[in-house]
């Protein structure tokens, strides 16, 4: 059976690949021509030390490469990330918080997708939760895309609305995007592997 395999990046609490691995690893699925594969997640990387993730990854006993950013220039980290991934040969890499601008020496070698808690293109950045819920339009949102050389900017692979609740708190907002983030994500990626659910 043909496997796919993911390489997964973060760098914090890694609630997301978590989810990932929960409902995608080395489970099967059906592709566009009807034939069965299954996904496996063969290795992830962290660029935080201190991430939580790296524990919380324990129990799946998937390697896990912590590689720290400290002290290199952008293109030194992203020659050595590449060279990383690459002794994994995935399918697909996918950033999952993964808290980097990337350089082409990145976007030209790795096919990757990216998922951004806001409704692209609005909110690009960092703070894409806190500026979403501090503007003034009536939605939030989660994106997943591909990733091209310009940050949070490539071909949408699938994005939802979040509508925002009169008074919410920051908090509570933050939690709805990661509950959506939790649909979406599984879904799109999927969708980016050509794969459906085995009925
Ligand atoms: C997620 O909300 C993800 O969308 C966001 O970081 C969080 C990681 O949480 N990514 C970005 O903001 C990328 N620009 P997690 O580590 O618990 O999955």
């Amino acid at each position: 059976m043909k496997t796919h395999k993911l390489f997964i990046l973060f760098s914090g609490t890694g609630s997301n690949m978590i989810n990932l691995i929960r409902t995608l690893h080395l489970h099967e699925f059906v592709d566009n021509t009807g034939c069965a594969c299954r996904i496996e997640v063969v290795g992830t990387l962290c660029n935080n030390p201190q991430a939580k993730g790296i524990q919380a990854l324990q129990e799946f006993h998937i390697p896990c490469v912590v590689l720290s950013h400290k002290g290199l220039e952008r293109h030194e980290y992203d020659t050595l990330l590449v060279r990383e991934i690459k002794r994994y040969d995935p399918t697909l890499c996918v950033l999952s918080g993964f808290m980097r601008i990337l350089t082409p020496i990145f976007t030209q070698h790795i096919r990757a997708i990216n998922i951004h808690p806001s409704f692209l293109p609005y909110h690009k950045g960092a703070h894409a939760i806190k500026d979403s819920f501090e503007s003034n339009q009536d939605f939030g949102g989660v994106s997943v895309h591909w990733v091209s050389e310009e940050l949070d900017s490539g071909t949408i692979i699938m994005q939802e609305k979040l509508p925002k609740i009169t008074g919410e708190s920051l908090q509570d907002f933050e939690s709805r995007i990661h509950t959506l983030e939790y649909k979406l994500f599984p879904q799109a990626l999927l969708e980016a592997l050509g794969l459906r659910a085995r009925n």
